[in-house]
């Protein structure tokens, strides 16, 4: 019998069809709701911006600030959380993906759904600074002189636009709360507990994850053609961090299927919901790789 069941749909209808307390962890990797990531997805139209270097109407990747940027994520998380608490089983773990920037409207529309928000988890990498000068916008300045112009860009040597390389993502730890003691909620669901036996570096699991970026695509021989893979380690040591062997992982934001990876090779169950054809069929095949 298959171990996993993926859904090529959007999430927010799918999900509705997966029964209550049915599912043992959740760990996904939502849209990021800023430049061009968001509920409307296009992966067509992302490729185009990245060819160009990254930047995105004019801005490096992750530079544009929108308030209605944090607005729209919360929005869209919010039932979507609400069907989390639903199909997770009591003191069931959610691990939501976020970035430093959105991070507090994940924590809040979780917790609005009923989660407790045990912990912020974070997973550090060796990022690429993306800080830009100003000078060009100096040297284009109609309004001052060349000296002036000169003696700006003098005072503004090493200072930038506020973007300090990215070396942190951030994650939520969510909870559905527990029936009874930890101990009672344990043995009606199995869930509830974190395996402190896991470990990443040989010392007690902590709360910031060590994992390289390189090692996003070294599971599969094929250059994985999906923008924000994780890395199969990473989500790896979630789930033996929060899981049991046997159990049911679901990531309703699938992508190239990392998550799903993760799980079965881990010898754990994987529901994954996708709602662009490409990127599903990209998981069908690496999970079928995973499964043999
Ligand atoms: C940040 S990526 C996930 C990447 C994934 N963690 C991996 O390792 O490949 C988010 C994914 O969610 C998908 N997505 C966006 N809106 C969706 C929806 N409503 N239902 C299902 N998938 C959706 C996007 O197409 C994208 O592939």
């Amino acid at each position: 019998m298959k171990n996993y069941k993926i859904y090529n749909a959007d999430c927010q209808v799918a999900i509705k069809k997966l029964p209550d307390n049915s599912v043992d962890c959740i760990i996904t990797d939502p849209p990021y709701f800023i430049d061009g990531m968001g509920d409307d997805w296009n992966d067509e139209k992302l490729n185009k911006s990245a060819s160009k270097g990254t930047v995105i109407g004019g801005l490096p990747v992750g530079m544009k600030f929108d308030r209605k940027q944090g607005e729209n994520l919360q929005k869209f998380l919010e039932p979507l959380c609400g069907e989390f608490m639903r199909v997770l089983k009591p003191g069931g773990f959610c691990v939501v993906f976020s970035q430093g920037r959105l991070y507090h409207r994940t924590a809040i529309a979780l917790d609005l759904a009923g989660f407790e928000v045990r912990d912020l988890l974070g997973w550090r990498y060796e990022g690429q600074a993306k800080a830009f000068s100003q000078n060009h916008f100096i040297l284009k300045n109609k309004n001052m002189t060349e000296d002036e112009k000169q003696a700006l860009i003098a005072e503004l040597e090493g200072w930038k636009t506020p973007q300090l390389k990215p070396q942190i993502e951030p994650m939520v730890l969510a909870q559905k709360p527990r029936e009874g003691t930890f101990v009672e909620n344990y043995q009606k669901w199995g869930v509830g507990l974190v395996n402190t036996k896991e470990t990443l570096d040989g010392m007690f699991p902590g709360t910031v994850m060590e994992v390289s970026k390189k090692t996003r695509a070294n599971d599969f021989d094929e250059k994985i053609e999906h923008m924000t893979v994780k890395p199969v380690e990473l989500i790896s040591h979630l789930v033996r961090l929060l899981t049991r062997e046997g159990q049911t992982v679901l990531d309703p934001f699938m992508g190239s299927g990392s998550h799903g990876v993760a799980a079965l090779v881990n010898s754990r169950k994987f529901i994954g919901i996708e709602i662009e054809k490409k990127y599903f069929n990209i998981s069908k095949k690496r999970l079928e790789g995973a499964s043999k």
